[in-house]
């Protein structure tokens, strides 16, 4: 069953009923300040880092689900207290006469309605703040005067989110809190080594606050029986030590068809290390005070709204589709895209499934993010790029993640994972051609984040494509190290030892496992290389590459081809993972979708023959599963892949991030039907009305869904942060509809279902607009039959860059 609709035309998903089959988030801000925000009012925001800097507290896994979030407490007097509610739904389960959540681009509106009283709540990070604004408003829509009492509630997080939840025997002793008429602050740590501090205001004057949380809730109540509001009545407690939150009490006096608006902002706050304190012990409000005299009144809050709004209308105008499936069309132009901005600002943080504090920003996730998201704010991945590059070691190899507040690789996990480096090549690729700005590859940047050692990004590309070059097994296949994009096959991990990392350990340095998808994945890349150097006046070292490549490519025909598919990988003992020599694990998906997008094999039928075996073998009604037959045993020469229960994540499940590599392969063969058919087997938007099963948003792409093995075959986990986002956007906007950057230009190339009479899409590149329209009532799956741009034939299907700010008429007949 469904539990909302679609509004296309607000950019809204509209979810109708609170009980969803699970929390249904969305993100508020895009820049530096974050929120999340789920359906009920649930989540936390941070400022730049989950980690570090987390102003509100959030339950991980908790019973019930959903702890934490920003909620609104109402109280009717008339019903002699007796009536309280929280109108959000949750966290009281209140019945609502009414409820409705609509997400939006960057912000979220709650309403309902109890006893006559409608509440509204929008919530959203305006641009260039570092804030969260709640707009609330009351309106009664009953016969009678009404006297309600508005509580306000936020738990602060003592901003490291790791200690927070696990330091008890000091945090339990530092908490601070200031009080300032209706501005709550949060303080702790600032006396000694922190700058910052949280403020939680509301613009109106109030009745009374709470700072503590044992006096606002009661020891043993949970947040849907808080003592204070069921007694009506703010204590004033002034925290200190234990657990601060915010509350605000505000009565409010409503005549029949009256309503009140109220200004809730959550802010961050910064001083410089000289003026930190007004007087001793009382902390420099300065910046609050800026803050929020900016959002002092209910029409500047609705301005910083109309702003974001025009903001995304702006960015999402770069890329348009409309077309007869409005579930494609609305998921390629509107969700797809804002989850591509969200994976682009998190990487794999903050989620309802990324804690936070565990993983900061990876070097494939980002360079891969940022394929989906180069059109949107191409300044953006430009600086990402070059902060990225500048974790890669001399030798090629790269951090596996960095921190986003020091953007230093983390020792942790150190590097090793020898699909990396190539990942790089790929982004500056994707950024070159959607830009044309050559420049970067002079940009000097650091290696190891040591500037002593910086050198060109362009040296940093060829140290990517050395570093494969030189880091070859026994079949001239590149070795696998770590891991390669499959983190879980961990080759050399040999782990016994419960609980000990899959990624990180080695207890076997082979020096022969060997991974089939990463000599694609340079197969992929490598000519992108090729290309960068030509066009740079680089022509011995593009005669260079051009050889490896094809070095590669027969290393891959020689060793990487089992028959019907090809290979995925040479274990340590020079075993091959992923043939039917295998007992289990005898196909996997990454290695066909990406060798096909690799052209190999496409001359010979080998291509056909690899997807035809996806086809037959890993495909299934929700999508294409990883491998097939699943690991039954745990296998201590495969590591993680066979760790998991058949069905689940890299063993057997859709992971949704590869299925995309097939759509793509699909296209190279022109089998748009095909195509098509993967794109829309993951795709939400088709599964909207499937809720119960799929459990997930149906407005975004999750990381997995349980595979045919599994039994609740069919159902999604992890949403939001996956790269699937990014990749998928690719295979839809430049595989199927075929709108695809290259060096020179736009390239139109679209390869879609025989079904589909035509489309139009309208692209923003290089500095002009292009206003595309195809007409396939031929019925065709591949191949252009004629193309005019301003009324005139084009030679060719490469769109030249114009660059002149002007609106372009493109038109495409497909067929023969
Ligand atoms: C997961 C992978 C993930 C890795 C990250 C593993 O447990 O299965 O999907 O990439 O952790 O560290
Ligand atoms: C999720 C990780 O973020 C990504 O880097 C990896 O490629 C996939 N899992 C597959 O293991």
């Amino acid at each position: 069953m469904q539990y909302g609709h679609f509004d296309d035309d607000a950019r809204e998903y509209v979810i109708t009923r609170p009980d969803t089959p699970y929390p249904w988030i969305n993100y508020l801000g895009c820049e530096d300040f974050f929120g999340l925000f789920s359906n009920t009012s649930g989540g936390y925001c941070f400022y730049r880092d989950a980690r570090m800097l987390r102003l509100t507290r959030y339950r991980y896994n908790n019973v019930p689900a959903d702890a934490g979030g920003r909620y609104f407490y109402l109280r009717d007097s008339a019903t002699g207290g007796g009536d309280v509610w929280t109108p959000s739904w949750m966290p009281m389960k209140s019945a609502l006469d009414r409820y409705e959540c609509r997400h939006g681009m960057g912000y979220s509106k709650i309403s309902s309605c109890r006893g006559g009283l409608a509440f509204s709540q929008t919530s959203f990070v305006p641009l260039g703040d570092t804030c969260e604004i709640h707009k609330v408003t009351l309106t009664n829509e009953s016969k009678t005067d009404k006297n309600i009492e508005l509580f306000s509630f936020i738990e602060f997080c003592l901003w490291n989110a790791n200690d927070d939840m696990t330091n008890f025997q000091r945090n339990f002793s530092i908490g601070e809190v200031e009080i300032e008429g209706s501005r709550i602050y949060h303080k702790t740590e600032y006396r000694e080594r922190r700058n910052h501090y949280a403020v939680w205001a509301v613009n109106v004057p109030i009745e009374g606050f709470d700072t503590d949380r044992q006096t606002f809730l009661g020891l043993y109540n949970g947040f849907d029986h808080p003592q204070v509001v069921f007694d009506g009545k703010a204590k004033k407690s002034v925290a200190s030590g234990w657990a601060p939150i915010g509350s605000h009490h505000i009565k409010a006096k409503l005549g029949p068809g009256e309503s009140k608006t109220f200004v809730f902002v959550l802010g961050y706050c910064e001083n410089p290390e000289d003026q930190k304190w007004e007087k001793q012990g009382i902390i420099n409000k300065k910046p609050a005070n800026t803050l929020l005299s900016k959002y002092g009144t209910s029409e500047a809050a609705d301005k910083a709204l109309a702003a974001l709004n025009e903001y995304w209308k702006n960015l999402l105008g770069r890329f348009t589709v409309d077309a007869e499936d409005k579930k494609m069309a609305r998921m390629a132009g509107i969700w797809n895209q804002y989850q591509c901005m969200i994976t682009f600002n998190m990487s794999r943080s903050a989620s309802y499934f990324e804690s936070g504090i565990g993983r900061g920003m990876g070097f494939r996730d980002s360079n891969q993010d940022l394929l989906g998201f180069v059109h949107l704010v191409p300044e953006r991945a430009r600086s990402r790029i070059l902060d990225i590059a500048a974790t890669q070691f001399p030798d090629g190899s790269a951090y596996h993640q960095y921190q986003p507040l020091t953007k230093r690789g983390n020792n942790e996990i150190g590097s090793g994972f020898n699909d990396d480096p190539l990942w790089l090549i790929c982004g500056v690729a994707a950024y070159i051609k959607e830009t044309g700005d050559y420049g970067i590859l002079n940009e000097k940047v650091p290696f190891d984040n040591d500037e002593a050692l910086a050198d060109t990004l362009f040296v940093h590309l060829k140290r990517s494509f050395d570093y494969t070059v030189t880091h070859k097994g026994p079949h001239g296949l590149p070795l696998i190290g770590r891991a390669d994009w499959n983190d879980c096959l961990n080759l050399n991990c040999f782990s016994k030892t419960p609980g000990e990392s899959f990624q990180t350990t080695a207890n076997f340095e082979s020096g022969v496992a060997e991974s089939v998808l990463i000599a694609a994945i340079f197969a992929f890349t490598g000519p992108e290389y090729v290309e960068i150097c030509r066009r740079t006046n680089r022509a011995a070292e593009a005669e260079y590459a051009e050889k490896e490549i094809t070095k590669m490519t027969e290393a891959v025909d020689q060793h990487g081809w089992d028959g019907d598919w090809f290979v995925r990988a040479y274990d340590a003992y020079g075993k091959k993972i992923g043939s039917r020599e295998c007992e289990d694990g005898k196909i996997f998906i990454e290695s066909n979708g990406f060798a096909v997008m690799a052209d190999i094999g496409i001359k010979d039928g080998r291509a056909q023959k690899a997807l035809d075996s996806v086809k037959e073998h890993l495909d299934s009604k929700y999508g294409i599963v990883l491998l097939q037959p699943a690991y039954k045993d745990y296998h201590i020469e495969l590591g993680e892949v066979s760790s998991y229960p058949p069905g689940y994540k890299e063993n057997a499940g859709i992971f949704c991030h590869n299925n995309p590599w097939v759509t793509i392969a699909e296209t190279r063969l022109g089998r748009g039907n095909r195509a098509f058919e993967t794109y829309a087997k993951i795709c939400p938007a088709y599964r909207e009305d499937d809720s119960d099963l799929r459990r997930m948003e149906p407005y975004v792409y999750a990381q997995m869904v349980a595979g045919k093995d599994a039994v609740n075959h069919g159902e999604a986990k992890n949403s939001w942060l996956t790269g699937t986002a990014a990749w998928t956007f690719v295979s839809i906007s430049q595989y199927i509809l075929g709108v695809r950057p290259c060096f020179d230009g736009l390239v139109i190339d679209p390869c879609v279902p025989s079904s589909m009479k035509g489309f139009t899409v309208t692209r923003h590149f290089r500095g002009a607009d292009y206003h595309i329209t195809v007409d396939n009532s031929a019925g065709a799956e591949k191949g252009v039959k004629s193309i005019t741009v301003d009324g005139n034939p084009l030679v060719g299907t490469v769109i030249p860059a114009f660059g002149d700010n002007k609106i372009h008429k493109v038109v495409v007949t497909m067929g023969k």
